[in-house]
């Protein structure tokens, strides 16, 4: 879905972090930090998405890059913070911070907005970490583009879920 226009209002910005802390979070750990990035901020993130896709060899022009941080009014990069000494494994902490990106994704999409959930140019703890604030022990998983949906959304069909769903037989089962 591609986005732009008029992004969240101050109520709107406060549903969508209620939503994102409602995530599923195993020993309470609350592993995610969010950064906003508006107005004036987003030339900076232009600038960044455009200098990696000149570094980093890219498949994507510095121009089309920079434009893409511009187009929408508001983006959320969304950072999981793993503590290596906690008990919960790192994984489900990684898992809890995507599952607060997917909750705002949903409490954007139902108050009419569009999200889109775009991966963060040059990694995770790429050159974006700073930019957005995050520290050493903090990985961005999301960046957030968030404005109104623009044209037409993709095809809505879905693949028959049988294919993915099996029965568990309550013994092993042979692996082909
Ligand atoms: C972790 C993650 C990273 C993603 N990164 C990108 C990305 O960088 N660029 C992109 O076009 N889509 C990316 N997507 C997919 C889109 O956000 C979106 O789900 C996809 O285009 C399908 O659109 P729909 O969910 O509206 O059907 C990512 C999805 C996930 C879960």
């Amino acid at each position: 879905m591609a986005v732009g226009g008029a992004g969240t209002q101050r109520r709107g910005t406060a549903l969508v972090f209620a939503a994102a802390l409602r995530a599923a979070d195993h020993g309470r750990l609350q592993p995610w930090r969010f950064a906003l990035v508006r107005e004036n901020a987003l030339a900076a993130l232009g600038e960044a998405y455009a200098e990696v896709a000149l570094t980093m060899g890219q498949d994507v022009a510095p121009e089309r890059a920079r434009a893409k941080a511009l187009a929408s009014p508001m983006v959320i990069a969304v950072a999981a913070r793993l503590d290596g000494q906690s008990k919960i494994p790192e994984h489900e902490q990684l898992l809890s911070a995507g599952a607060a990106a997917m909750n705002m994704l949903n409490a954007l999409h139902m108050m009419g907005y569009g999200g889109f959930w775009k991966s963060p140019p040059g990694g995770p703890e790429g050159p974006l970490r700073s930019l957005m604030g995050f520290g050493r022990t903090e990985r961005i998983v999301a960046m957030i583009h968030v404005g109104t949906a623009k044209g037409e959304s993709r095809d809505p069909t879905r693949a028959d879920p049988s294919g993915f769903v099996s029965e568990c037989q309550g013994a092993e089962a042979h692996v082909l």
